[in-house]
């Protein structure tokens, strides 16, 4: 929703004091986690066919949405599109020189200045739509080399995604177009193509619509890539592993796909199939015998295999298979491609909600935009591992692509990562358009075995209302087309309201936003329909700030403040976990993310509502969720204690914990103990005085954990941490880093603002910059940043070549400069990804 239609009262206002920063334990585990997580390295080429990454060496510049003049003349007169001849951009040898260079993915709008007009907020402040022409348009330009021996083969261009309207050119010919910012798209440029010569390709791409109401970016923010093939070849997405239980330990694959045939004469081909385990030893095989494919036909092939004691994926032990699906005619392999599954089996029961592999397994969802501090909608694929990383920390088993469908190197991540989904597709409509997006979302993801739910949309409400006729029929051929394209996944919708009429009576699973009276209400009603939170939670926070100030825009860390459609974590969370029919839900949102300044507005410009903020730092209530998403034992003490001036009074003291009991001291003062209530919190009241607030908790009858708090002194040095020690030179992969002030003592300043400078030398270079501060408007790209109650953000890319990555931070206090930090980051050699020249 808007943020302006809704500028929120704050339901309670009580609120205290300033900030702190957390407990470095908390996230530095958070941190220790993600370390674990290699680079995606995306789609491997195997066989004939070949999957180029195309993201590399592009020029760009500004176009116009309004002004042809500014627009390379394109727009002039009304003969844009009557001959190849007016794309004279669009040829080689057409200056670009004056063109910036750079490589995809980007995100121009992340690069824009902040903009005070309220029709923005939604984009966060930035200057994109119609009454932007300067800044909603960009143009990308790029040669390539075709070589002579790719003669005879079929060559496309693909976009796993652009924002927003995209319009391709090649060698001077227009070539088609995209009109919506996350679905995949491609085209055959076979024909336009100069063989063993040079060629040229030019896309533009308009921003000036959107999609949403949150963040979108803008320009080419997924991959690019350029494939090659035989003329026969296997269907896109076309090949599906459909695990069967059968009556022992054994399962059995069902085996399909397409084989198409785009050469001049007929063909006579077979298809096989290779099952390899995690450690990619051949555990299986299968064979379709060979038919005859007309030319421009298309031939379906299925065959089974058995495997015999699969190794399951779950969200504990995410096993992953690859079936490697090969296409051949007599001797010669004409085309193959690797299709990665996994074993596991879902249900979803009324009365017991959701089941993993027979398991009881409560959803504890987050729902998520895509976008993150310093790279905007641009993520290398590693920041998708790392996200994935920071909600895992808190126990999140489940992410929500909310509202559009993802971009692969999420949904791989989660496969690899053991991190469930609900997978959403943007326009909730029967549309040819509304349903091309769910058509190639599903056929794109249905391998995936972290996809648990297709989501058909987010609150119409115009389809659960007014027009609840249509919404019912628009749902109903919407669920129907999902279960041809995917008869093993239930099919879902997130829905405000009572589900009682409109879109939710075709669904297999109902979806409930927010409001809690609604799902007991539908149970009792509806005692065979499986229910499930699609939407939660709304608590708004900001990382490390202590008091509620409409006046500075501020919002407690407290577990306090929702806004009036939503509730406290420790609320929904309660509700869900206490109802066995429940199937779980999804708290909106993990990470805060651009747009939607919920309740204030200008000059805040990212939301509130994340558990962690835009660079995945913790707020406090990431350890509420983490007490009871967890089994490990918790103990989070909050706020810090470094209150000069406010000796005397009373401060909230807070723990989230999941042990029994838990004492607090204050210098060694018992400030009483206390009984944790389940899925609450303990809280005191402390008048400050300097010194230390410490957390003792108990497990049955046993000190098992301790947290202090201590006032801390001036800054006397900066420190870096790296999420890992080396990165992959591979000009993709990047390295997070966490920079914050200690005082003498080596404590953490958890209220520091100081400006911190970055300095990258070596292989490697910044890209971003970050500190999760809601009203900060500094740069996400200057090599500077503010910490932000004593935390920022960089993240530095590799080059291709080997080496060294240098890393300083420094900032000047009073006129000197500060003890600098310094971090060596070594990039290892690695194979490239094939790329296009
Ligand atoms: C929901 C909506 C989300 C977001 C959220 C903020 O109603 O589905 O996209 O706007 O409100 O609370």
């Amino acid at each position: 929703m808007s943020p302006i239609s809704r500028r929120t009262l704050l339901s309670s206002g009580l609120i205290l004091s300033t900030s702190s920063l957390l407990a470095r334990a908390g996230w530095a585990r958070a941190a220790a986690f993600m370390a674990t997580e290699a680079n995606a390295g995306g789609p491997a080429t195997i066989g004939p066919r070949e999957h180029l990454l195309f993201d590399h060496g592009w020029k760009f510049q500004f176009g116009n949405g309004t002004d042809p003049a500014k627009d390379l003349g394109f727009g002039n007169t009304q003969e844009d599109f009557s001959k190849t001849d007016n794309f004279k951009f669009a040829r080689v040898g057409y200056d670009d020189s004056k063109w910036r260079s750079l490589n995809l993915p980007h995100d121009w709008a992340v690069e824009l200045p902040f903009v005070w007009d309220d029709t923005l907020a939604p984009h966060g402040f930035k200057p994109l739509g119609r009454r932007y022409p300067e800044t909603s348009v960009g143009w990308y330009r790029r040669e390539f080399d075709v070589p002579a021996s790719d003669a005879g083969r079929r060559i496309a261009v693909e976009f796993d995604g652009a924002f927003r309207d995209v319009l391709v050119f090649v060698n001077g010919c227009f070539i088609g177009r995209n009109d919506n910012g996350y679905a995949p798209f491609r085209f055959d440029i076979t024909d336009f193509l100069a063989v063993g010569a040079k060629n040229c390709i030019v896309v533009r791409v308009d921003a000036s619509f959107g999609d949403g109401w949150f963040y979108e970016g803008a320009g080419l923010y997924r991959h690019v890539w350029l494939t090659k093939s035989d003329a026969l070849h296997l269907g896109k997405w076309d090949s599906t592993v459909r695990p069967k239980a059968t009556d022992g330990k054994a399962v059995n694959l069902e085996l399909a796909t397409i084989v198409v045939n785009e050469g001049k004469n007929f063909e006579k081909a077979a298809v096989s199939w290779e099952i390899l385990d995690a450690a990619g030893k051949t555990v299986a095989a299968a064979d379709a015998p060979a038919q005859v494919i007309d030319v421009d036909g298309k031939v379906s092939f299925a065959a089974a295999a058995k495997l015999s004691d699969p190794a399951l994926w779950s969200v504990d032990t995410p096993n992953l298979y690859t079936a490697i699906v090969t296409v051949k005619t007599v001797d010669e392999t004409r085309d193959a491609e690797r299709v990665t599954f996994g074993v596991r089996f879902l249900r979803f029961e009324a009365d017991h909600g959701f089941f993993l592999n027979d398991q009881p397994l409560k959803i504890q969802g987050t729902c998520n935009h895509q976008d993150h501090a310093g790279v905007g909608a641009a993520l290398p694929d590693r920041m998708q591992a790392f996200r994935i990383g920071v909600l895992q920390g808190m126990g999140c088993n489940a992410v929500r692509t909310s509202h559009n469908m993802p971009t692969p190197e999420l949904v791989e991540a989660c496969d690899r990562m053991g991190m469930m989904m609900m997978c959403e597709t943007r326009q909730m409509s029967s549309s040819p358009e509304g349903l091309a997006q769910l058509e190639v979302m599903i056929k794109r993801y249905r391998n995936s075995p972290s996809i648990i739910i297709w989501s058909i949309g987010n609150e119409e409400w115009r389809l659960q209302g007014e027009q609840a006729e249509e919404g019912a029929k628009i749902a109903a051929t919407m669920v129907e087309r999902c279960h041809e394209l995917d008869p093993t996944r239930v099919v879902g919708a997130a829905v405000n309201g009572d589900n009682e009429k409109g879109v939710s009576n075709p669904l297999d699973i109902v979806g409930f936003n927010y409001v809690l009276k609604y799902p007991d209400v539908f149970h009792k009603e509806h005692p065979k329909r499986p229910i499930y939170g699609s939407e939660t939670a709304s608590t708004i926070s900001q990382r490390g700030c202590y008091q509620t100030d409409p006046l500075r825009n501020t919002l407690s860390a407290y577990d306090v403040n929702h806004t009036v459609w939503s509730q406290l974590a420790e609320e929904w969370w309660t509700f869900y976990a206490t109802r066995e029919w429940e199937a779980g839900g999804f708290a909106w949102t993990g990470f805060d993310y651009r747009g939607e300044p919920t309740p204030y507005g200008w000059p805040s410009i990212n939301s509130n509502f994340g558990i962690v903020d835009m660079c995945g730092f913790p707020k406090d209530n990431f350890f509420y969720y983490k007490a009871w998403w967890t089994k490990e034992p918790v103990l989070h003490l909050f706020p810090h204690w470094t209150w000069e001036g406010r000796e005397g009074e009373e401060i909230p003291v807070w723990v989230h914990s999941n042990l029994d009991e838990v004492e607090l001291f204050l210098n060694g003062k018992s400030q009483g103990r206390q009984k944790v209530p389940r899925l609450g919190h303990v809280e005191w009241k402390v008048r400050y005085e300097a010194g230390a607030i410490e957390a003792r908790g108990w497990k049955d009858g046993k000190l098992v954990l301790t947290e202090r708090r201590e006032t801390t002194g001036p800054i006397a040095a900066l420190r870096l941490t790296a999420d890992r020690t080396a990165i992959r030179s591979d000009g993709e992969d990047v390295v997070v880093l966490t920079v914050d002030a200690l005082d003498s003592a080596g404590r953490a300043l958890p209220t520091a603002d100081n400006m911190i400078s970055f300095k990258v030398t070596g292989e490697g270079a910044l890209i971003g910059v970050g500190n999760g501060d809601p009203n900060c408007h500094e740069s996400d790209k200057e090599p500077r940043r503010s910490l932000y109650n004593g935390l920022a953000q960089a993240i530095v890319q590799s080059t291709r070549t080997p080496g060294t990555i240098t890393i300083e931070a420094s900032t000047v206090v009073r006129g000197s400069t500060v003890a600098p930090a310094k971090i060596e980051i070594a990039t290892k050699q690695v194979e490239l990804r094939a790329s296009v020249a």
